[in-house]
């Protein structure tokens, strides 16, 4: 067993040995946020499995008694970025190490080189801000067009992005899945126009990264970022950015260090002469030493999600969220959307689209039935004005019919009928 720092330190790391019996059990003994509550906020901030929290005791042990031994670390690193690859199916080296989203985004922007008249195309309507003022600041700064097309009803609508891209445009970007209402976007249809264009296309792939299958050969995205704090089961402060090899060696990192340059074997110190050769793909987007600690817990958890698919993880949580909306809208409550469809990620919002601020909401309704859940250790969050409600494979269908049922109490002496 791997559930405990003793059983880590025994079996030794999780990677390439966890294999999910397919027993809900293991799930919740590894992660133990899911018990004596329900936790559907995976959308702010995924749980940390216990292989993770132990490998992290393991590393701070080694700082605390300076016993860190740094090759161990960089081998961490190469693991590490090896196995986010294998998840979104992409070469290793087209991975780069980051901190977050925004990292990731901010490196395309300032690593394309932007021409006068140049223009972005984005639905800043439904973007989360840390993919609207990227680009805004690339308005001020380089006189850069920016074109938000107008969601529809909250999707970002593929074929308005197409209609809105045009000879000058460099550079288009959406979310995979939307912070709210959390609908997944039709990103394959944008990006077989952007290939045939030779335009840039950059996901911001962090409510969905770990949860829904994502393979970026399918989806022709150039560009994704991720932060590991969601459905990757990570900590703040870490991310990643893949960039697809053809458009990475075409680009010049606006920020430069020692590991995003090719000096073979040589020592991380050492350098080497003012000739220098940039390294493969995205690497030469990494800086200088790696966020160790958020790379130890990410391993582990990467382990853990490999280990079990994310086509296996997709497929569960996409029947959880239909069982949610069927029940939510038998209640008569309204879910963006309707019912499951193509539209369906993760994220099931509740009430209407445009009705409140960023975490407050206009609808007495909504503010109500969430007081109503957190009274019940139902763990979930107001975004723009709707409840939200986010998945990962720790839930159950035993989650689903327990939330269906603090809200037909509440909707009994509350909804309209
Ligand atoms: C769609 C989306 N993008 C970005 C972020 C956060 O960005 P970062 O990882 O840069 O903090 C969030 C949530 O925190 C989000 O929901």
């Amino acid at each position: 067993m791997l559930y405990d720092r003793a059983g880590f330190e025994r079996e030794g790391r999780v990677n390439e040995q966890f294999r999910y019996s397919g027993d809900p059990a293991d799930l919740s003994a590894l992660f133990p946020g899911t018990q004596g509550r329900t936790y559907l906020s995976t959308c702010t901030r995924g749980l940390l499995p216990v292989p993770a929290r132990a490998a992290l005791d393991v590393h701070l042990d080694g700082l605390e008694n300076g016993t860190t031994d740094k090759d161990a670390l960089f081998s961490c690193i190469d693991r590490t970025r090896a196995s986010f690859a294998r998840m979104i199916r992409c070469d290793t080296d087209e991975v780069a190490f980051t901190k977050n989203v925004s990292e990731g985004l901010n490196i395309i922007a300032a690593s394309i080189d932007w021409q006068p008249g140049d223009n972005v195309v984005v639905c800043l309507d439904v973007e989360h801000p840390n993919n609207v003022y990227p680009w805004l600041n690339l308005r001020e700064r380089m006189g850069v067009d920016v074109r938000s097309v107008p969601q529809r009803e909250g999707h970002v609508d593929a074929q308005s992005l197409i209609d809105a891209m045009d000879g000058r445009t460099r550079l288009v970007t959406l979310p995979t899945v939307s912070f709210s209402p959390g609908f997944r976007a039709d990103v394959a249809t944008v990006g077989n126009v952007c290939r045939d264009r030779g335009v840039f296309l950059l996901a911001d792939a962090v409510q969905s990264a770990g949860i829904l299958d994502t393979d970026v050969g399918a989806l022709k995205v150039d560009g994704l970022a991720v932060s590991t704090q969601k459905g990757l089961c990570g900590l703040y402060g870490m991310g990643f950015l893949y960039c697809r090899r053809a458009w990475a060696e075409r680009m010049t990192p606006a920020y430069l260090a020692r590991f995003g340059v090719d000096l073979g074997d040589a020592h991380e110190a050492a350098f080497g002469s003012d000739n220098y050769t940039l390294m493969p793909a995205a690497r030469r987007f990494d800086l200088g030493n790696y966020n160790y600690p958020g790379a130890v817990v990410a391993e582990q958890s990467l382990a853990i999600l490999n280990g079990i698919g994310t086509r296996t993880i997709e497929a569960h949580v996409l029947c959880l969220a239909k069982r949610l909306i069927d029940g939510v809208l038998a209640l008569g409550l309204a879910v963006p959307g309707g019912e499951a469809g193509a539209h369906t990620s993760s994220i099931v919002s509740i009430g209407k689209v445009g009705s409140g601020g960023h975490d407050t909401s206009d609808d007495p309704m909504v503010t109500s039935l969430s007081a109503h859940l957190s009274e019940h250790d139902v763990v979930h969050t107001i975004r723009r004005g709707m409840v939200r409600l986010a998945l990962h494979i720790y839930n159950t269908e035993d989650d689903i019919d327990r939330v269906l049922e603090v809200a037909k109490t509440w909707s009994a002496k509350n909804a309209p009928n």
